[in-house]
């Protein structure tokens, strides 16, 4: 089975969130169950600072895109049984950032990735890898599918080729003027609402749900709410549509690369038999954060886009009551401008017991993820979301809202018959988020109901190796059809 990966971040090369996670673990359990997989992402300048020994694969190639001439070139990298390779033209992707600066996205976005689209299926053919299978991730990938249907349709390299689009948040769909199809050469007829049009203008994502043999998303959950109007970000009847051909798979971790006993970036290593490196690491993100924990109280941790989707508004609303409710908490996180000011501001006045830190820094975040004791996560909409999973390998307990793969990974606590691994509320309001977070710092007051939380939390499995082979399922599945 051999199958292309197109995505705009994959990790450890660039990350801005969970997809980067995804892209970078997926493949590998795919390899693990025999599948042959080959990733492709920019060549953006975070990769290039990482002076990786990349291997030239293609030089001075080039390909006509809205009747322009574009030269590329493709590097390698090996790693874990997969190869990912990095389509670079420097116009493109020698810059700051992967989407855009805080003043807005980078304006040609859609050539950007476009061409990286294009790109991709090219290399595939220069290097003879002719996949079964083209899974595609987010609207910066979803151009690719389009290319198959009407660049490629004929191609006898890619007859055969099926394809798989994965929306990972259906928010983001890659909305730009009409003028962009022929700069990405597409054919301006798709310019219609049974194509790509969406309320006046081209909606990349639309691409990958229409154009792809099968869609998925990344929980069961998320993937029936975004075939209703709330959730559905006005695709919810085109999803409706696809509906037989849509699937929800729960993502995974990598617990080679998230285990608190051999983390290198954590301060102080444990494991669930002994937690005395947790209770190191629960001191040392205190001190790092400049708080003053309270005997008997516990210290709640996020690590978050500072993004709408991430429920920061509600926090901000429940911020003094939550303080009020005797817990610290230490918030890492990048983004919307106005929640960095609002957060700043409350810290300044609660320095003892609110810590803050404006910054992507992985160090820091697993230092959250190991020494807090209860992780908040209180999303208006959350397609999977790995946060929550990452915390409770760590022993740390999570609050979360119930929506899409929260609401499918996370278990409400049951102290009569010590199940459950967290707390959930249903509304997304300051009210709910204090009742659960009450319910939190209840129990985190019981010694013997918060061990079992602890250790359910732990417990809990998440590996990548039953999605991985969902995966491998579907892909069989369409190859046949
Ligand atoms: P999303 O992709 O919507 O941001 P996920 O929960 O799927 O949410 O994944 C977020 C990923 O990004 C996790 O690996 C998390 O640790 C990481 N992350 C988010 N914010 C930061 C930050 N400020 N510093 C370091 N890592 C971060
Ligand atoms: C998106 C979603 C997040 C999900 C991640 C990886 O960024 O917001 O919920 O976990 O993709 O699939």
């Amino acid at each position: 089975m051999k199958v292309a990966f197109l995505a705009s971040e994959v990790n450890p090369y660039a990350k801005t969130g969970g997809l980067a996670d995804v892209a970078g673990s997926l493949p590998k359990f795919l390899v693990r169950q025999g599948a042959e997989v080959r990733t492709f992402m920019p060549l953006y300048r975070e990769v290039r600072k990482k002076s990786l020994p990349l291997e030239p694969v293609l030089d001075k190639a080039k390909l006509t895109m809205g009747g322009r001439s574009i030269p590329y070139a493709v590097f390698a990298h090996r790693a874990e049984g997969v190869t990912t390779f990095f389509v670079d033209h420097p116009g493109y992707f020698d810059r700051d950032a992967l989407y855009g600066t805080p003043a807005g996205d980078y304006p040609d976005n859609a050539e950007r990735f476009g061409f990286f689209s294009r790109a991709a299926l090219e290399t595939m053919r220069a290097v003879g890898f002719r996949p079964a299978i083209v899974h595609a991730h987010d609207w910066q990938a979803a151009a690719a599918v389009a290319y198959l249907r009407f660049v490629h349709a004929g191609d006898p390299f890619f007859s055969g080729a099926r394809s798989v689009f994965t929306i990972h948040n259906l928010a983001y769909q890659g909305l730009f003027g009409k003028e962009v199809l022929p700069a990405i050469g597409l054919p301006e007829s798709l310019f219609n609402m049974n194509d790509l049009e969406f309320f006046g203008q081209v909606n990349t994502l639309k691409a990958g749900i229409l154009y792809s043999t099968a869609v998925t998303t990344v929980s069961p959950r998320y993937s029936r709410e975004i075939q209703t109007p709330e959730f559905g970000c006005g695709l919810d009847g085109l999803l409706r549509s696809r509906a037989g051909v849509l699937h929800g798979i729960l993502n995974g971790v990598d617990y080679q690369d998230w285990d608190p006993a051999t983390d290198p970036l954590i301060p102080r290593n444990y494991a669930p038999g002994d937690l005395a490196g947790k209770k190191a690491c629960r001191e040392e993100l205190a001190r790092l954060f400049g708080l003053a924990l309270q005997p008997g109280r516990p210290l709640a941790g996020m690590v978050t886009r500072l993004a709408g989707q991430k429920g920061l508004d509600i926090v901000c609303e429940a911020l003094e009551a939550l303080l009020g409710q005797g817990l610290s908490l230490v918030i890492l996180g990048t983004g919307d401008r106005k929640i960095q000011d609002f957060l700043a501001a409350a810290q300044k006045k609660h320095a003892a017991q609110f810590g803050l830190k404006i910054a992507f820094d992985e160090k820091i975040a697993r230092t959250i993820y190991a020494g807090s004791d209860i992780f908040l996560i209180p999303s208006r909409y959350e397609p999977c979301g790995l946060t929550q999973m990452y915390a409770m390998r760590y022993g740390t307990v999570p609050v979360v809202r119930a929506t899409g793969g929260l609401d499918d990974s996370v278990e409400e606590f049951d102290a009569a018959a010590a199940a459950g691994n967290g707390f959930k509320f249903a509304e997304a309001a300051p009210g709910p988020l204090l009742e659960a977070s009450a319910r939190a710092v209840a129990a985190f007051g019981r010694p013997a109901d918060w061990s079992a939380l602890v250790r359910n939390a732990m417990s809990a499995d998440f590996s990548w190796g039953r999605s991985a082979e969902t995966y491998l399922g579907l892909y069989e599945m369409i190859a046949a059809s």
